[in-house]
């Protein structure tokens, strides 16, 4: 999960990261009364979830309360990447000396993490990265060892920050460790880390994404969520525990067993080419467990997709067989009643799959078609969503 900037530095400030006071806020009149609290100069900063947003207009100066309504008005709304802001960061605006990158990562080629440093930061460093990239010091840390104050001065080095500010710097980086380590975060990153005049080290912007697997060692986590850019249909699938993905096609998928799901996507992307170039709709994965209930959720789910005019489910009985799953998916159509309207097409295999096809014979739902083969299944779903369309 990627966070906002203000978040990011409301964990940072938990860890000890020096950032400057600021608040979020949705509307220019919060904007003009947030800079008036602070009274003095601000800086009002687009909150979206992507880069370069100083380049595309979202964080500009203001010298009075009046001023930061007027940018506030401005940055509210814009389009940045396909983000639209709803949210501005009134924060102080800082005196710069100069301006570093700083970075901890994951870095999974490596089994290792990666601390990535550099004297010449802010807003040009892909171009740096790209152009020159001895300028950016690369430091492997071992996961076991982690970082140190002695660790730190050594990426401090490595990125050329110069030696007055050297130990500082080693300090915040130390935080920084502690934020990601703490948090577990796959990416903190800080750019601009700033010199002040008075050789303070800042954060002054700040990017971290949180591995949500380690969700259940932090339950404070759940609440840095934004339920306004969460997909409703994501939402409802979380809420039942279940593995789903929303993506843009017209075939709904529900299948057991992650593998199974990513190549049920392909076989059904390329049936689509002959119906329509229909597509998946979604990644649904119910498991090894495929009870009526998590099978009625998955449905569920998948129905109240607007855009789905058909579903496959796709089934290899394993530890689960398929008249376990057959079972599951006449209870879930009786759960579902009238709510089931679009219509389904199964395909069965693996343990049990006799009984299985002689469940959904006998049950001759009106809206199941039972197909013998993965291929022959996946036509048949493009052809009916097609049908639709
Ligand atoms: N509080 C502040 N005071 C003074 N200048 C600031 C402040 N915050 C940001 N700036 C200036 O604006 C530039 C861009 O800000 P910031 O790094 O937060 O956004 P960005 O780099 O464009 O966005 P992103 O990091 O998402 O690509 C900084 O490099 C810095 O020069
Ligand atoms: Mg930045």
């Amino acid at each position: 999960m990627d966070l906002y900037e203000y978040q990011a530095k409301d964990l940072f400030a938990a860890h000890g990261v020096p950032v400057l006071p600021g608040s979020n806020v949705t509307t220019p009149e919060d904007a003009e009364a947030a800079a008036a609290e602070i009274g003095a100069a601000v800086v009002v900063k687009a909150q979206v979830k992507t880069g370069g947003r100083g380049k595309a207009g979202g964080v500009k100066l203001a010298s009075t309360p009046q001023e930061a309504k007027e940018k506030a008005e401005a940055i509210l709304g814009l389009d940045i990447k396909g983000h639209i802001v709803h949210q501005v960061l009134v924060t102080v605006a800082s005196d710069i000396a100069e301006e570093y990158y700083f970075s901890f990562l994951l870095d999974r080629a490596n089994r290792k993490f990666l601390a990535m440093c550099s004297a010449e930061g802010g807003m040009e460093i892909e171009q740096l990265a790209v152009e020159r990239p001895d300028a950016l010091a690369r430091i492997p840390i071992d996961p076991v060892d982690g970082v140190d104050k002695a660790k730190a001065l050594e990426i401090a080095n490595a990125g050329k920050i110069p030696a007055a500010v050297a130990d500082k710097a080693a300090d915040v980086i130390v935080k920084l460790w502690d934020t990601f380590v703490g948090e577990d975060a796959t990416l903190v990153e800080v750019n601009p880390l700033v010199r002040d005049p008075q050789d303070n080290v800042i954060a002054l912007d700040g990017k971290v994404t949180l591995d949500e697997n380690a969700g259940f060692r932090h339950p404070g986590h759940a609440a840095l969520v934004d339920k306004r850019a969460e997909d409703p249909l994501e939402a409802k699938a979380k809420a039942k525990d279940l593995n789903y993905v929303k993506l843009d096609g017209e075939v709904g998928i529900i299948g057991n067993g992650a593998g199974l799901v990513m190549s049920t996507l392909d076989v059904v992307a390329y049936a689509g080419e002959k119906h329509k170039g229909v597509k998946p709709a979604n990644f649904l994965d119910i498991g090894g467990g495929a009870s009526a209930e998590v099978m009625a959720a998955g449905l569920d789910v998948i129905l109240g997709d607007p855009d789905v005019r058909s579903v496959f489910v796709n089934v290899f009985g394993g530890i689960t067989a398929c008249d376990a799953v057959a079972t599951g998916i006449v209870e879930a159509l009786k759960i579902l009643g009238e709510q089931a309207t679009k219509p389904l097409v199964v395909r069965l295999d693996g343990n049990a799959v006799e009984e299985g096809r002689r469940i959904l014979e006998e049950a001759n739902h009106p809206l199941v078609t039972l197909v013998g083969t993965m291929d022959d299944a996946a036509d048949k779903a493009a052809e009916l969503a097609a049908a639709g369309v």
